[in-house]
């Protein structure tokens, strides 16, 4: 059977994941007892995410102008910033049991669940933004780390004054080549040689390391299974280096970006995010003929709980999230060198 969605009433104490101890750190979302179907509404315009590094001044500003009002809603309103970075924490830190399984918590990550529960994720933070300015166009900006132009932290998030702005990130990378293999340690090697590390590692885990579409989305995980079945090859690649190399290694715990429970409160998370969203969208284009999606009901059915735009919670499907398009989003086009980067 599918993973069924939490039962708020039950959420509870979550766990620090780097350290296995308890957070005394309340992360349980508001509650609330209308819970809605949610149905995608048809999209009267697409909305557009555009790359981090090419973005306007005008965008910027906007963008900036939307995280601020959400910085402002009421901290019990499930729309504010906190109660977002909180949706990570609760669905990733052990906050929430599987219904029917009180011995088993809900991991969304190291399953085949990660891609369309942070899809979803990112889909209802970006609707929460567009309407707190108005604008039904506005898109998340990805991180292009997969691009030598796009491999630094994207330089709006520099920016101190910015709403975005984050200070808990690791100082020595604010304006380094990300390395995609990152695992705690600087590598020593020289910025061209980086760059070629990480196409190599993209076209490893895009096209050369998969053959079965596990490979990728990461294996099954149904109701009454534990926990991290196993990640596919871009969660476990780039996916946590990024995290890894962001996270601030002043902090107790590597917060903000290297821990889950913490993640969501750096604005760069969601960007970051978009850009593993849009390695989901070029990889299913990379398939061709062969299978995009798993044809499995316990993973076309599991099912999630998110609060809408509108602070509605809404039920929401796997299923649903198979075409960004019918979801109401397109990514800025760049170009996709490590195409060409067999090892
Ligand atoms: Cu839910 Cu990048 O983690």
């Amino acid at each position: 059977a599918p993973i069924q969605p939490p039962d708020l009433s039950k959420c509870g104490p979550a766990t620090n994941l780097n350290t296995g101890q308890q957070l005394d750190y309340n992360c349980c979302p508001p509650l609330t007892n209308r819970i809605i179907d949610y149905q995608l509404p048809k999209p009267a315009v697409m909305r557009f995410r555009p790359a981090a590094h090419l973005v306007t001044r005008e965008y910027i500003a906007k963008y900036n102008k939307a995280v601020e009002l959400m910085k402002a809603l009421p901290a019990d309103d499930p729309r504010n910033y906190t109660q977002q970075a909180n949706i990570h924490c609760a669905y990733c830190n052990g906050a929430y049991d599987q219904v029917g399984f009180q011995d088993l918590d809900i991991q969304v990550h190291n399953c085949w669940l990660f891609f369309p529960f942070h899809r979803w994720y990112l889909y209802f933070y970006e609707r929460i933004l567009g309407k707190l300015i108005g604008d039904p166009t506005f898109g998340l900006p990805f991180w292009n780390w997969d691009n030598p132009k796009g491999m630094t932290i994207p330089p709006i998030f520099n920016d101190t004054k910015a709403a975005i702005y984050d200070e808990k990130r690791n100082q020595n990378h604010l304006t380094s080549i990300i390395d995609l293999g990152y695992n705690g340690k600087d590598s020593g090697n020289t910025p061209l040689q980086t760059v070629a590390n990480n196409l190599n590692i993209m076209y490893s885990e895009m096209i050369r390391n998969v053959k079965v579409i596990e490979d990728f989305m990461g294996q099954p995980y149904r109701a009454g299974d534990a926990v991290n079945p196993g990640p596919g090859t871009s969660e476990r690649g780039s996916h946590t280096a990024v995290h890894v190399w962001g996270g601030d290694p002043r902090q107790p715990s590597g917060e903000n970006l290297g821990n889950f429970y913490s993640a969501g409160r750096d604005s760069l998370f969601y960007s970051h995010h978009v850009n593993v969203d849009r390695m989901w969208k070029i990889w299913r284009e990379l398939r061709g003929t062969k299978p995009k999606d798993f044809n499995d009901k316990d993973w076309l059915n599991a099912s999630f709980l998110f609060y809408d735009e509108n602070a509605q919670l809404v039920r929401v499907k796997v299923s649903d999230t198979l075409s960004h398009e019918k979801m109401g989003y397109v990514f800025q086009q760049v170009d996709i060198p490590w195409l060409k980067s067999r090892p």
